[in-house]
């Protein structure tokens, strides 16, 4: 059943019992009660009919119409009484009292009728089997009709006042009812987002304080619903400020990556150029063009100068200047294509950088052993200038198939670094070991050295853009190189057992490619 209904049910059910309990008490007496009186009245009139009749035996016998009316003169005090009538022996009227009826000698002696507002009995009057006249008594039922009327009257207003009860009691029920019934609807959908919904129903007491709260708290709810979406829409905004700004730092960070490598590579390049200029200064050019004046000047010229012991030792100097001349070109020759490469090398880092959009730079199949001598070459000077031994284990057999330049890069960076780390450690032995091997799955570079080493906490911060320990440092390498092994599928780890003991990094870069090429 529902909460209305019960609630109805609940206000109405004291009237209904009430109801159903006068019905019975009605029922009762209209049934019961009146029809009894009814029948002692019948009663009351046979008897008075039969008492009268013994009363006139003498009074009729007599003739004497004044002892007839003392005979009933009890009877014609009743208050019921409505009509007597005496007949002689010869059915002639002797005595008519009060408002005549009709036929007051029908129907059976001694027997009660009823008729139009009056119950009447007859009766002869005899004395010894002589037939001496005969009594006809009336009582009027006014009496006992105006009861019946009164509890008809009273049915009547109980019933309207009832109806009236029960019509109220509705609907002060449903006063109630309806208002809890509207706040159910309207809490469904305010559960269900109707947040702008306002409860606008006449609520009687307590009930208009509950649907004021109830309106309030909705409002409180839409309010709160409005600020954040608000802080949402404000959030998002800042993500996108926020993306706005890493986009850009992240171009910067590529830029200073891209300065940082241009910088690594102009550092081996000046020492390539300043080689070239120290091979130019001591080349033996010089001394050649110091001999061919000094033929030049010789009295007699060329042949004289031939006889002389100088002139013996000519061809033997002109040859040895040529070999030396000789190996000077090859060796400029050398350190020129070094310059070259380290050009082309920078070329490509900016290329690299303009082409940053597209990440996956140019595949080719790499011959490790010449990435690694070449990255090597770049601080060969300075191995030399602090002592460091370089040890290298790999073959020249080795080769996958990636981007040449990126390679390149990381080992710049992971070789400057030890170079980095072994000068600021100067405990013997001095030493760079670059290694090489193929797996199964990859081409593993391991560069160690015997320089300051990583403390243990330092070891995950090494690859953050921006960590660095030395004084001059700028925290770029690491992280750089990290990405760039990341772009060739591969990856970069570094271990060391702590301060003073040196540290190892590894790369791995996947044979993946190398399969492609075979294929
Ligand atoms: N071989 C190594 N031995 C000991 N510490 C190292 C070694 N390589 C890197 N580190 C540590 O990692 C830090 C970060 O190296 P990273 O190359 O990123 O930057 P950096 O060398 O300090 O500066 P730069 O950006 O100029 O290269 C270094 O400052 C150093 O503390
Ligand atoms: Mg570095």
């Amino acid at each position: 059943m529902k909460l209305r209904d019960r609630l109805l049910l609940f206000s109405t059910a004291q009237l209904l019992l009430f109801g159903v309990l006068f019905a019975l008490a009605y029922g009762a007496f209209a049934r019961g009660v009146l029809p009894m009186l009814e029948h002692m009245l019948e009663a009351k009139s046979q008897v008075a009919t039969h008492a009268a009749g013994n009363a006139l035996e003498v009074p009729l016998g007599a003739d004497d119409l004044g002892l007839v009316t003392g005979a009933l003169a009890t009877l014609f005090a009743d208050p019921d009484l409505a009509y007597v009538a005496i007949r002689d022996n010869r059915d002639q009227p002797k005595l008519s009292h009060g408002a005549p009826v009709a036929e007051p000698f029908g129907g059976t002696p001694g027997v009660a009728a009823a008729r139009d507002g009056y119950i009447r009995t007859w009766e002869p009057v005899t004395f010894e089997g002589m037939k001496l006249g005969s009594v006809s008594v009336a009582f009027s039922t006014t009496r006992l009709d105006a009861i019946g009327a009164w509890a008809r009257r009273i049915a009547l207003g109980v019933l309207l006042i009832w109806l009236a009860a029960l019509g109220y009691s509705v609907v002060f029920a449903r006063s109630f009812v309806s208002p809890i019934h509207a706040m159910m609807l309207f809490s469904r959908k305010v559960a269900g987002g109707a947040l702008a919904e306002r409860l606008t129903i006449a609520a009687p007491g307590e009930l208009r304080a509950l649907r004021d709260y109830l309106n309030q708290m909705t409002a409180a709810l839409e309010r709160r619903e409005a600020e954040q979406k608000e802080a949402a829409a404000h959030v998002e905004k800042i993500q996108h400020e926020l993306l706005t700004v890493s986009r850009m730092a992240g171009m910067a960070e590529i830029a200073t990556g891209v300065l940082h490598n241009v910088g690594n590579v102009l550092n081996s390049l000046n020492v390539s150029v300043s080689m070239i200029s120290d091979q130019v200064r001591g080349s033996r050019i010089a001394g050649l063009s110091r001999s061919i004046e000094l033929v030049d000047s010789f009295p007699g010229g060329l042949p004289a100068f031939l006889d002389t012991a100088k002139g013996k030792a000519l061809p033997t100097y002109l040859s040895t200047v040529s070999r030396r001349l000789t190996e000077e070109n090859a060796k400029m020759l050398e350190e020129l294509g070094s310059v070259n490469r380290h050009v082309d090398h920078i070329k490509t880092i900016v290329a690299m950088q303009q082409s940053y959009a597209h990440p996956a730079g140019v595949l080719e199949h790499v011959v490790i052993s010449a990435v690694i001598n070449d990255a090597l070459h770049m601080g060969e000077s300075s191995f030399a200038r602090h002592g460091i031994e370089v040890i290298k284990d790999y073959s020249n057999t080795l080769g996958v198939l990636t981007d040449r330049h990126k390679l390149l890069q990381i080992l710049i960076n992971l070789i400057s670094n030890a170079r980095h780390a072994l000068k600021d450690h100067r405990a013997p032995p001095q030493q760079l070991t670059v290694r090489a091997r193929e797996t199964a799955t990859a081409i593993e570079i391991e560069i160690s050295d015997t320089g300051v080493g990583i403390p243990a906490e330092n070891l995950d911060k090494i690859f953050q853009h921006g960590f660095t320990t030395r004084a001059r440092g700028h925290g770029f390498g690491l992280h750089a190189s990290a990405n760039a092994a990341r772009e060739l599928g591969g990856t970069l780890q570094a271990r060391s057992e702590g301060p003073g003991r040196g540290a190892t990094f590894t790369l791995e870069i996947p044979l993946e490619g190398k399969h492609a090429v075979q294929n």
